[in-house]
């Protein structure tokens, strides 16, 4: 065995020399592991190898370029991918990938410079920068679709979808399956039938037939744009990515597409989308760890889950533990209640056709109901309630668990904003309770709050953040205060909102704005579509606030086809005229004057007063770090995240010095609630940016 460096190795099997890297967690194209790959396919190619494979130890092939040296000071110069790609391209003997996990981004890029592919079924294949506001800056944008297909090609790279190696063989992605487990073998038996054979040595970058059926076809790509406006609306990537497909199609050589590749390639590593899309990346995986928890703390295990409550929270929630394939019961206090709740969840599998038929009946088969905590809890690992928002329901509940739950057993609540430690002060182990704060629909939404109490213990914190992995969640963890992080932070902008509409805005004003920002909608149009009569009362309402007003006049929202806006029959939303009178005589009645409120207005009212509420959550300690807090906002309130998340969005104009000039200046004109944060004062004063709060 030969050490070509620190990461690759260099063997000879026979007539094979087999290149090994081994760069753990992920063997991302560092400068190293490029070094190593570029001397390692050197060496082979001086040896009497008649073919070399290329093989990853751990868990996975490359997963790509190493993101975390993008935008950082260059190292010591090392080969390039380019280097790379071309030493394999040109060896003057058959190269064969051996891909395991995932071969993605500059992985794939490199795998698509081997002459084969071999991979085993469980592997998946993909070009995902997409999702890192970039795109293949390697040659992918090349030779993908000279071997899928322009249109498949244009799906995989604005998808940046993980294609499993079955469908990738369909695709002529990958041209042998191998058995589980035996990759090796499987790549070194390919290996010697390519030299036994004869068989050619494939250059994908010289094969043109694909491209060539696309050609003259600029119906492909207007189509494509049109069908995926919606998707794409705000993202510069999706359509770079288009463009340099289009390039591949229409340039004369594959040389001259490379180079509209690197072009487009530098504009978006250049720009504020890939930066914030990238910084999220890596605060997402932050976010999963807890400073004082040890990552491998023994955990609790979770074999089985009681949820209290049916309704629409409780049945989500359930089936988040069915999907992998852990046993759920949902405890109702009536039969009726129990049964619709079922049967909602039974339709909701049926409808969204995600599973196979035969998985989705096993998935409804591990929900069953109960009417007795008492029977249907006394196994369960993790119970989670989920009833209506009041305090003395939640202690009455928590009691009983106390009194019923196995020791161990994981107490949560599902609450949105009341006080777990009251919750947990009346059970003998506040140690074991903590909050699992799911965003409805719970079955879709991909955030969960996890909210730690005084006394809520390391392991089932642990636990808790692990399972979330489990179940597709991200996680963020989270400190008790009224309405947590997401929903505290989105109080300002509520308030924010309604204030602008009684000083003279409309709501479709604000709407607008928020949306162009890159919100998928205002919070007007958010009320509409959720209902305006959720906690309206109507014995109760005397016309006190729009709302109110609105409600009175049966405009409860999009279901009534009126609320702030009015809504045709296919729900399609107009500026209500209605409306506009009702505020306005409001205004009148407070005796305001309108006035016309700009939308550079409209935005900072709304944005800057969520940072400001950020920065006090952290300096209260309720969140660990700054991008734990664009987590929760990305995941769970639509926060586009080609802005980062409140915190990044707050450095990239202009930071904290920025953000309290603008606070100081409201606060002067309209008083208290724009009191900045005393921790906004001290960044400024030690000239820190708001990314420096790291817990
Ligand atoms: N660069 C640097 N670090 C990476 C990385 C990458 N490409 N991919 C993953 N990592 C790191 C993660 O940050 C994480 O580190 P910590 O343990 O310190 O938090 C670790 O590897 C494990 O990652 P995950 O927790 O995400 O592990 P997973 O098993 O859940 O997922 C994965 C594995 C599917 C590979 C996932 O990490 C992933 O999707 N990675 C990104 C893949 C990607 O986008 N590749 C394209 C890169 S851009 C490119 O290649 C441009 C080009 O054209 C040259």
């Amino acid at each position: 065995m030969t050490e070509i460096n620190s990461v690759t190795t260099l063997t000879h099997d026979g007539d094979v020399a087999v290149i090994t890297l081994n760069s753990p967690p992920v063997n991302a194209l560092s400068g190293n592991v490029r070094q190593g790959l570029y001397d390692g396919f050197k060496a082979a190619g001086a040896s009497d190898a008649k073919a070399i494979v290329l093989i990853c130890e751990g868990r996975t092939f490359i997963a790509g370029a190493d993101i975390s040296e993008f935008g950082a000071a260059a190292g010591t110069p090392t080969a390039s991918l380019f280097d790379v790609q071309d030493m394999m391209e040109n060896a003057k003997v058959p190269v064969v990938a051996a891909i395991h996990g995932t071969a993605l981004g500059g992985g794939l890029e490199v795998a698509l410079c081997a002459h084969y592919r071999v991979a085993v079924p469980s592997a998946r294949l993909g070009l995902p920068e997409v999702a890192l506001g970039l795109l293949p800056g390697a040659g992918g944008t090349q030779r993908l679709p000279r071997v899928v297909g322009v249109e498949t090609a244009l799906e995989m790279m604005t998808s940046g979808r993980h294609v499993p190696a079955p469908e990738a063989a369909k695709l002529g992605l990958v041209d042998e399956l191998a058995e589980e487990g035996k990759l090796k073998e499987a790549a070194l038996a390919f290996a010697n039938k390519c030299v036994a054979e004869n068989k050619p040595l494939v250059k994908i970058s010289e094969n043109n037939t694909k491209l060539e059926a696309a050609r003259g076809k600029p119906e492909i790509f207007a189509a494509f744009r049109k069908a995926n406006a919606r998707k794409f609306r705000g993202f510069a990537a999706p359509e770079a990515n288009i463009k340099c497909i289009e390039a591949a199609v229409n340039s004369a050589s594959f040389d001259e597409g490379l180079k509209a590749e690197r072009k487009l390639f530098g504009e978006l590593m250049m720009g504020s989308q890939s930066a914030a899309q990238r910084y999220y990346f890596f605060a997402e995986r932050q976010a999963q760890k807890i400073p004082g928890i040890a990552d491998d703390i023994p955990l609790r295990p979770i074999k089985k889950v009681g949820v209290i409550g049916a309704g629409t929270m409780g049945g989500g929630i359930a089936m988040n533990f069915a999907n992998v394939g852990i046993p759920v019961v949902i405890v109702e206090q009536q039969q009726a209640p129990l049964d619709k709740g079922l049967a909602t969840i039974r339709s909701n599998y049926e409808r969204s056709r995600t599973a196979k038929p035969e998985e989705t009946a096993k998935r409804i088969s591990l929900i069953t109901g109960s009417l007795s905590m008492e029977e249907a809890f006394a196994d369960v690992d993790l119970v989670i309630e989920a009833v209506f928002e009041r305090m003395d329901i939640k202690k009455d509940i928590f009691t009983k668990l106390d009194a019923i739950c196995k020791p161990g057993a994981i107490l949560a609540t599902n609450t949105s904003g009341l006080n777990i430690d009251e919750i947990a002060s009346v059970t003998k182990r506040p140690q074991d309770v903590i909050g699992l704060h799911f965003f409805s629909p719970a079955n879709v939404m991909k955030l969960l709050e996890i909210v730690r109490a005084d006394h809520t213990a390391d392991d089932v914190i642990m636990t808790s953040m692990k399972l979330s992995k489990q179940i597709g969640k991200i996680a963020a963890l989270v400190g008790v205060c009224p309405g947590f992080v997401g929903n505290r932070i989105l109080g300002q902008r509520q308030r924010e909102a309604q204030k602008l509409v009684l000083e003279g805005a409309m709501p479709w004003d604000v709407d607008r704005v928020l949306y162009d920002f890159g919100f998928p909608m205002g919070p007007f149009a958010m009320s509409d579509l959720a209902g305006l009569d959720i906690g309206w009362v109507k014995e109760k309402s005397n016309g006190e606030t729009i709302r109110d007003v609105l409600c009175e006049a049966d405009r409860r929202g999009q279901k009534t086809g009126a609320g702030y806006y009015d809504y045709d029959e296919n729900r399609n939303a107009q500026p209500s005229a209605f409306t506009e009178k009702v505020i306005h005589d409001f205004i009148v009645k407070s005796g305001a004057n309108p006035r016309k409120i700009d939308d550079e207005e409209i935005l900072e009212r709304c944005i800057y007063p969520m940072i400001n509420e950020a920065v006090k959550i952290l300096e209260e300690g309720k969140a660990i770090r700054a991008s734990d807090i664009d987590v929760v906002w990305v995941n769970g309130y639509g926060w586009p995240v080609y802005r980062g998340g409140p915190m990044f969005y707050g450095d990239l104009i202009g930071g904290p010095a920025v953000v309290l000039k603008k606070m100081q200046e409201f606060e002067a004109k309209m008083g208290d609630q724009f009191k900045p944060a005393a921790l906004l004062e001290k960044l400024v004063a030690e000239g820190k940016k708001f990314s420096d709060l790291k817990g």
